[in-house]
């Protein structure tokens, strides 16, 4: 069936999360068009709660791209964070160590400022799209085919960046074999809650308990972010409130009397936790970025981070492209892209080991990583290594790689 609209841009992004709105507002500043595709509404993506933390890197690319106003304004600037055990706080200084800090910013708040941005500068993204289908993107004219208002439509492009997530229909579409994927799906889940309460602490709180895992973060002065470790399939109707108070008070309980800060609870959900990735992170002329390419676990707050990372190394090389017609810069994408996702998979996977009670430990595993928390606590270079990977790495181009 022919489609009923025809659309016609440089480069065609499916999925309006982080890395697609960024990639579409990066493309525009170097002079190149894109059109942005999303399957659910633009109220929903503006108001899924997802990641709080964003890297110094990442911070200084939305400053550089004029997206910083709002996040200088209300953005909590952090310049550490507290590793909690044996009912003992004990703080990582981050900019003693490293000399920079993170800013926590929430995620849903980076897309209002994107799409305000992509909006303002005419820019398309079409919301509530359906059965999104990629096609040829193994030729030199990829198309990108869905439903909108009732109409079949197409778009044609030069390239194809498949910025729609894990459970997108990017990476699926390639064709079997071409794509190598490494996964690990972890034992646990973290049960998140926003409370209206001010944040009990000024800093982030990792604790290991021997009840679980337990993190408290913020999402303003007045509004408090809590994770608590939990079967991947929990049931959420076998926490109530007070259920979940109790169990939080213990896991962050430590000898000299800390308190949690209680308030009502206005959301609640249940996050599995995995690591994955896929080699390479293109086919064709289809790119894939963020979630689509990597996953990891939250433990290391890097997922927004890396999808950012993505589309600053993509939008460089697609200028290089659409300027010189050499795809040198593209061909380099993978290898620059997953040398840093590797580096992060790394960092959220020994997070994760040293902060999680995992159900088949020995008494010799704990006695383990409760040694490998003294170490990092205490050790000048351990806690280094760990406020160099939590602010992040430096933001690559293919030029500077080597
Ligand atoms: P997504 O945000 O998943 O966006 C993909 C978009 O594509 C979605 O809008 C989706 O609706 C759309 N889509 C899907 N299929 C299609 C289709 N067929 N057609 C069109 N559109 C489609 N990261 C951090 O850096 N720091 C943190 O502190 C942190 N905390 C987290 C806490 C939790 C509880 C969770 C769940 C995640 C956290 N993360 C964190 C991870 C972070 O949220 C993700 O890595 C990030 O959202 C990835 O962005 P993305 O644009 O690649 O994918
Ligand atoms: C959050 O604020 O949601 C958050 C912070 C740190 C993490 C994960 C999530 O490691």
């Amino acid at each position: 069936m022919p489609p009923s609209r025809t659309l016609r841009t440089q480069v065609g992004i499916v999925g309006a999360g982080p890395a697609g709105l960024l990639l579409s507002h990066l493309l525009h500043l170097e002079g190149i068009e894109s059109i942005v595709i999303e399957t659910q509404t633009r109220a929903h993506i503006e108001e899924r709660v997802r990641a709080g933390v964003l890297e110094h890197g990442t911070v200084d690319l939305l400053n550089a791209t004029g997206l910083g106003d709002r996040m200088r304004r209300e953005g909590l600037v952090h310049h550490g964070i507290e590793l909690r055990f044996n009912g003992r706080g004990h703080r990582i200084d981050f900019h003693a160590l490293t000399g920079r800090g993170i800013t926590v910013y929430a995620q849903h708040e980076v897309i209002k400022d994107l799409v305000a941005v992509r909006t303002s500068a005419g820019g398309q993204i079409l919301f509530e799209v359906a059965e999104v289908r990629i096609e040829d993107f193994d030729t030199t004219a990829p198309r990108i085919r869905f439903q909108h208002d009732g109409e079949d439509c197409l778009i044609a492009c030069d390239y194809i960046a498949g910025c729609d997530g894990f459970r997108g229909v990017c990476r699926p579409a390639v064709p079997a074999g071409a794509l190598r994927c490494y996964e690990k799906v972890y034992p646990f889940g973290w049960l998140g809650i926003l409370a209206e309460a001010p944040p009990a602490s000024d800093e982030l709180i990792y604790a290991n308990h021997e009840r679980g895992f337990a993190l408290m973060s913020m999402r303003t002065p007045q509004i408090t972010r809590l994770y608590l470790q939990c079967h991947p399939d929990e049931d959420l109707s076998l926490w109530p409130d007070d259920r979940i108070w109790d169990e939080l008070q213990r896991r962050f309980a430590t000898t000299d009397g800390f308190r949690l800060n209680e308030g009502p609870i206005f959301q609640k959900g249940v996050t599995a936790m995995r690591s994955f990735v896929t080699e390479p992170m293109q086919y064709g002329r289809l790119y894939l970025a963020g979630d689509a390419a990597h996953i990891v676990p939250p433990t290391g707050a890097k997922g927004l981070n890396l999808a950012a990372a993505d589309v600053f190394v993509l939008s460089n090389a697609l200028a290089h492209a659409f300027r010189t017609g050499s795809e040198a810069r593209l061909a380099r994408y993978s290898e620059i892209c997953l040398r840093r996702v590797w580096r992060a998979q790394h960092f959220s996977w020994w997070m994760t080991s040293l902060l999680h009670r995992f159900e088949d430990a020995s008494g010799f595993d704990h006695r383990r990583q409760l040694a490998e928390l003294d170490q990092v606590t205490s050790s000048c270079a351990a806690a280094t290594t760990l406020a160099e990977n939590y602010t992040g790495l430096p933001f690559t181009l293919p030029g500077e790689y080597s």
